[in-house]
Parts: structure tokens; sequence; C-alpha cells
């Protein structure tokens, strides 16, 4: 497949350089990040994009490399050079992927409650039996049967709404989209290595709960990247943007205004 096979859906909004390009967590769609989108967009071109077959974007196979080609496709489309390209977990597996393979066009990279290494035989068993759960009955029952790990105790206990968000993106994606997504997220190469050449500004988020990509896996990435820094949302798991939106928005903006900014000057 061309990455300019099926082109992904986006949204555009805001200005100036470099833009910030969000990729969604599994199984989401780019309106998860409505909170950052309409924040940031008052102060920096900002794209959120649709993941393939999630949102608006065509459900076709992908794997996480071809995904960043689709992403890079999107800047050409924009006639955008070089981004700051962030992604939430599937979305960071992604944005990794497009730092290996498109490194000019990267400005900066945003790595959040995501991890570098790729599934161990445990966790590919899983997927194939989330897999399996999907084929039998759909998307709801999948995301249903993840909620209880992808959010920390805050939102789960407190804020109800939190979860109905959550719900309500995750159960109008395909499941066709949520079949193809679990095989890439399966076979997804370790980008561990890989890390260690990147030379863009790089910030790394975590949920201070999340428990599927906790924060010691966090560190280890910051250790790995040179000058790279870390920050931790307090009280949020695993969808550190939707938990605590303030404060994952407040340390994407200091991120710019900071380390890109200067980076640039
Ligand atoms: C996600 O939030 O995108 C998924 O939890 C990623 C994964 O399962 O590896």
């Amino acid at each position: 497949m061309n990455a300019t096979d099926f082109p992904l859906a986006f949204a555009d909004s805001g200005q100036g350089t470099p833009a910030l390009v969000l990729l969604h967590a599994f199984p989401f769609d780019r309106t998860m990040w409505q909170m950052q989108f309409a924040a940031l967009a008052a102060e920096v071109r900002v794209i959120v994009v649709d993941l393939p077959g999630f949102g608006e974007s065509k459900a076709a196979p992908f794997t996480v490399d071809s995904a960043a080609d689709q992403v890079a496709t999107v800047l050409d489309t924009l006639g955008i050079a070089r981004a700051v390209v962030g992604g939430l977990s599937m979305g960071g597996y992604v944005a990794m992927a497009f730092a290996r393979r498109h490194a000019d066009r990267l400005a900066g990279l945003i790595l959040a409650d995501t991890k570098s290494d790729a599934d161990d035989e445990p966790a590919r068993q899983n997927r194939d039996k989330t897999l399996a759960l999907v084929k039998e009955k759909g998307t709801a029952a999948a995301i249903d049967s993840m909620l209880p790990k992808l959010l920390g105790d805050d939102a789960r206990t407190n804020r109800p709404e939190v979860a109905d968000a959550v719900r309500r993106i995750a159960v109008r994606q395909s499941s066709a989209a949520v079949q193809h997504a679990i095989l890439a997220l399966r076979d997804r190469p370790d980008a561990t290595t890989g890390l260690t050449a990147i030379v863009v500004p790089t910030l790394i988020v975590v949920g201070e709960h999340d428990a599927i990509t906790p924060p010691a896996a966090a560190e280890a990435m910051v250790s790995r990247i040179p000058g790279c820094r870390l920050a931790t949302i307090p009280g949020a798991g695993h969808l550190s943007n939707l938990e605590n939106g303030e404060a994952f928005t407040a340390a994407v903006r200091d991120f710019l205004k900071t380390d890109i900014v200067n980076a640039a000057s």
C-alpha cells in the first residue's frame, strides 16, 4: 500500500511554525484531543489526525510504520516541511515510527503514555484474545474490557463523565478498524534502540498512575533520549490528556514555548 492510497482525515487549526501534530490512542480518534486542540490552537498551528480506520479515516490493514508514512503525507498535503509530532500510547508508537522514518520532517517529539519496547509473548497472546473478542462481540466489548485499566482511580471512582466520554469515542470506531489496529499494535517493532538517535527536543509525558505504560516505561525512554524532559501528570492514569487535561496541556504548552522556541532560535 502507498501512503497516498488512503489519505488520513485530519483537522487543522491555528497558525505558526512549527505546527504541532497530535496522534490519538487505541481505540479512539482525533476527538480525544478536543481539549488540547481548542486550547493550543489559540497559540500555535495544531493538526489532529485520525489514524487508519479511526474517525473519518478509511479502514485498511496498517503497521505503525505505514501509519507514520501516512502522517508524513498529511504534512505534504498541507505543505508543511517540519512539525512537532506527538502521540499518546498507540499514537506514540506511530510518532516513534515517524521519528525513525522521517527524521528530517521532525522539529520536536512528544511521547505520552507510551513505551518503546515491543510486545512480549504474553502481551501478544492478549492481543489475540482481544482480537477474538472484537470479532465475536464488536468494539464495545473490547473497550469495556479495557476501561478498568485505562483510567486512574480518581477518574474511575469520582468522575464517571470521563469514562462515559472515553466509551462514547471508542464505541463509534468500526470493528474492522479495531481489528487492523490490534494487529499493528501486536506486531510493532521494538523502538528502543532508535531512541538514542533522536536529536530533536523531546517531551515524555506520563500519567502518575498509568497502569498500561507506567512511569517506569517513561523513565526508561527518558534515559535513552539525549536531553529530553519528563512531565508527570498528577492524578491521571493512561489517558492523561483526558483525565487531567489542564496539566497535560500546560506541559505541552511549556515544552513548545521553551524547548521548541529555543531550538528554533
Ligand atoms: C493505547 O492506549 O493506544 C493502547 O493501550 C496501546 C497498547 O495497547 O499498546
